[in-house]
């Protein structure tokens, strides 16, 4: 409980979660009696060593995340209609996970593998057990993770780290990319080179079958609700992808610049508790 609150305070969201008449009664009196009436609300045990706004945020936020109090709004599902697939597709449709992660890292069937070829840089798979509770999904690599063949370093990977760990789900997670080659310059995603690797991406799905899928950003989302809302409007309701429950957020490296997203995110995260908690009752 602890480590949650301190996580917490450590992303900056403890003090956006205070309600309005906790946190007036807090400034007007930083000791006792609100607390006191917050955990009326709720019997998780106060930690230790945080400030008093620290602890009113851990406390209000305990029956969210522990009695999974958040109840979902009923999927919307959004067909995932596969277009007529062609022969490549369906070829990468058949693979077991050793055929599957050959064929990415030998794969050159868009431009950015002569980038690759030409630097001699690598594929970035996926890490994380095949048996996962929760899929993460983002949007490329940059070279720092080509380097390393893993998805979700450096500040944006620490963010979603903590996050996960916020919500105690860090260890069963698959991370992956929409695209499995770095883009130059971090530029987005395009169109072919999503057509090529979206193939993959729904083979990696299909053989981990997750219980909940994460999309970060917009070009996983894309790809696989096939819609064209924006984060912030398919964020707002549980989705599906193949019978999956899956939940849309920020990426992580938009969340850096833009710091009150953040606790969107963080309400985004919960939902991904819930929608594990209802699998796995
Ligand atoms: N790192 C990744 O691997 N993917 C993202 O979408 C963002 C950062």
């Amino acid at each position: 409980m602890n480590r949650r609150a301190l996580i917490l305070d450590e992303l900056g969201l403890s003090p956006v979660w205070v309600r309005k008449d906790i946190l007036a009664g807090l400034q007007a009196n930083p000791t006792e009696p609100m607390l006191a009436s917050v955990e009326s609300h709720s019997p998780a045990p106060r930690p230790q060593g945080f400030s008093p706004v620290a602890v009113a945020a851990h406390q209000a936020l305990a029956p969210l995340v522990n009695q999974a109090k958040f109840t979902p709004p009923p999927p919307q599902t959004i067909p995932a209609n596969d277009p007529i697939e062609d022969e490549r597709s369906q070829r990468i449709a058949r693979m077991n996970w050793e055929e599957l992660n050959d064929a990415v890292s030998t794969c050159t069937a868009c431009p950015l593998c002569e980038a690759r070829q030409k630097t001699g840089g690598q594929t970035v798979f996926g890490t994380g057990p095949m048996q996962a509770n929760i899929m993460v999904i983002g949007e490329a690599p940059d070279a720092d993770e080509e380097t390393q063949q893993t998805p979700f370093l450096g500040d944006a990977g620490k963010l979603l780290s903590n996050m996960l760990a916020a919500i105690g789900e860090d260890e069963q997670v698959y991370k992956a990319n929409l695209l499995k080659c770095r883009t130059p310059n971090k530029r987005n995603p395009q169109a072919a080179e999503t057509l090529q690797c979206a193939p993959f991406l729904k083979r990696q799905i299909e053989l981990i079958q997750p219980q909940t899928l994460l999309l970060l950003g917009r070009f996983a989302m894309k790809t696989l609700l096939e819609s064209d809302e924006p984060v912030s409007v398919l964020r707002e309701a549980l989705q599906e992808y193949k019978q999956i429950p899956l939940v849309v957020s920020y990426n992580p490296s938009y969340l850096l610049r833009n710091l009150p997203d953040k606790s969107r995110a963080w309400h985004d995260l919960l939902r991904v508790k819930a929608a594990l908690k209802s699998r796995t009752q």
